[in-house]
């Protein structure tokens, strides 16, 4: 059966005091419900993040990768980089990383092949932009941007992947999707998963909802049949709200 889970992305946020800080305020919250709980702090973090945290269910994964191995890329950062210090776990395709670098479903492809190649679990995120939604393209958007990075996998490599749904216009932006949006484009996405790779691979992927989900709205969100977690910004900053969110499951 597929996982429930609830990933804080930290983004830019927190030097290395503040990292310790609030993952000291983590480890004090209880995880009373039954989803698994990643955090994903900046690169110069997740050294100090993996030691604070070897013996806690918190698993500390990347924002982001490089697709190559190694080489003349300055200021990026390697699958193996990751793994050697500990990360088993890594965002890709985030919506900011689409935006403001140039990110391309073609790129995002070889960072996913890079990622798999080296035993990372993906997580992969995709959304449409509120003018797509407002002409009615948030389908067709999304199916290309799952199909164009991920259509080219095995079947087998669909177990190291969770997907992250995050519409761009509810990111950040205290707008979040209805509980019924994201629940309809979940759906859609295990319908586009089925057509490829069947019910099994469709009905076992993890979907994650992420775009303004606070402890006020989480549960409703994740009551949906086709949520299976969240991606979390602004309110992962805090650890109170953070497993408000945790434990709307
Ligand atoms: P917010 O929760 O701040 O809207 O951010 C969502 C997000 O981009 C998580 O990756």
């Amino acid at each position: 059966m597929r996982k429930n889970i609830v990933a804080g992305n930290w983004k830019m946020n927190n030097d290395l005091a503040q990292t310790q800080d609030l993952i000291t305020d983590l480890e004090n919250k209880k995880n009373t419900g039954n989803a698994e709980v990643m955090i994903a702090p900046a690169f110069t973090n997740l050294f100090s993040a993996f030691n604070a945290l070897k013996d806690s269910p918190i698993e500390v994964v990347a924002q982001n990768m490089h697709f190559a191995s190694n080489g003349a890329y300055t200021g990026e950062v390697s699958a193996a980089m990751l793994k050697s210090v500990g990360v088993k776990t890594v965002i890709l395709g985030h919506s900011e990383r689409r935006a403001y670098f140039g990110e391309t479903d073609q790129v995002l492809a070889q960072k996913v092949d890079a990622a798999l190649a080296a035993d990372l679990r993906v997580v992969f995120c995709f959304g449409e932009e509120l003018a797509d939604r407002k002409s009615g393209n948030e389908e067709s958007v999304v199916s290309s941007q799952i199909k164009n990075a991920l259509f080219h996998l095995d079947a087998s490599a669909f177990k190291n992947i969770v997907l992250a749904y995050e519409p761009v216009w509810a990111i950040g932006t205290g707008e979040t999707a209805s509980p019924e949006q994201a629940q309809d484009m979940h759906k859609f996405i295990r319908r586009t998963l089925n057509s490829t790779y069947g019910d099994n691979i469709a009905e076992s992927m993890s979907i994650l909802y992420g775009g303004s989900v606070k402890p006020a709205n989480a549960k409703e969100i994740f009551s949906k049949p086709d949520v299976d977690g969240g991606l979390i910004g602004g309110a992962a900053l805090n650890a109170n709200d953070f497993y408000a969110i945790v434990n709307a499951f």
